[in-house]
């Protein structure tokens, strides 16, 4: 598909309440290259096969959680398309600064109904993989450490009005609706897995009284082994684990859910499903997040803290 508008989830600021205990897990245990500070104290690291600065901004403060969102889009025109069509929409948006995050452009940022701050972008200086442009490598030597993820992937989010956020993503910035689970009565959607490509998800929003809440940053394995091989680096670090290694029904990704030292979940994810926009929507009904699979494939069960635990 010809890609235009909005690209791809480009940075989450998250929220750690140690920061020498997040650097350590995010950048020496999953192995995240550390890319700069600034003069907040804010750490930039970024994946090892993704191009630009950074994806990930690690920032102390005396509770966990999720800042922002960040998706980067095509260009500078887009940009300002995207945000008077935002305001026309009825939304309030603001310009932060270029520079206000390191080597990043301008950026408009908006409040969804569900309490989140979304960010669009046009520019972040693009610093490469280590593998070059001409003949490039595969991979780069360099960048294999620890858990090794190849990119931030998706977000997963928590609050209300999901509904009205769905229209804003599907009707203002884009995305497709790929996948949804009903609310236990059938009547609307209780979380929504949507795309501005052929991810099976780039953000996703579960409907829930908090607004404002982060339930994981999922990050992309090369493999289902390197996804298994991440749990093991879990198990020697004694990071606690949520649920699995284990397959989604929903999606269809492979998948570990852990919690970084300050309480945000994140996810070890491989991908196994590129649906074009064209597709229908998948639906799957509450009892079969649980009894079908959706949650955990292997299992069959809906564990509780997918429902509960959040930051
Ligand atoms: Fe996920």
């Amino acid at each position: 598909m010809a890609m235009t508008g909005v690209l791809r989830p480009g940075h989450a600021q998250i929220r750690v309440m140690d920061l020498d205990e997040g650097v350590r897990h995010y950048r020496d245990i999953m192995g995240l290259e550390e890319t700069g500070r600034d003069s907040h104290g804010r750490v930039y690291l970024k994946c090892r096969d993704e191009i630009d600065h950074h994806s990930v901004i690690l920032r102390q403060a005396d509770r966990a959680g999720l800042d922002f969102v960040g998706f980067k889009v095509l260009n500078k025109a887009t940009l300002d398309t995207f945000e008077a069509n935002l305001r026309d929409y009825g939304l309030l948006t603001e310009r932060v600064p270029a520079g206000d995050l390191l080597e990043t452009g301008e950026r408009v940022r908006f409040e969804t109904p569900s309490g989140h701050l979304i960010e669009l972008y046009a520019e972040k200086t693009a610093v490469g993989n280590r593998c070059g442009v001409i003949n490039p490598l595969p991979w780069s030597p360099d960048s294999i450490r620890g858990m090794a993820p190849l990119r931030l992937d998706h977000i997963l989010l928590y609050g209300p009005n999901i509904a009205e956020v769905q229209k804003i993503f599907t009707k203002v910035l884009g995305f497709n609706l790929v996948e949804r689970v009903l609310s236990p009565d059938g009547t609307q959607n209780m979380i929504i897995f949507m795309s501005c490509s052929i991810k099976s998800h780039d953000i996703a929003f579960a409907d829930y009284p908090e607004p404002g809440k982060l339930h994981h940053c999922s990050f992309l394995m090369e493999s289902w082994e390197d996804v298994l091989h991440a749990g093991d680096i879990m198990s020697m670090n004694k990071i606690p684990v949520d649920i699995g290694p284990t397959r989604h029904g929903v999606t269809r990704g492979c998948t570990i859910y852990a919690w970084d030292p300050s309480g945000n979940r994140f996810e070890t994810f491989k991908e196994d499903r590129q649906p074009y926009p064209d597709h229908e929507p998948l639906t799957w009904t509450f009892d079969a997040l649980g009894d079908g699979g959706g949650l955990d494939y292997v299992q069959r069960k809906l564990h509780e803290s997918f429902l509960t635990i959040v930051t």
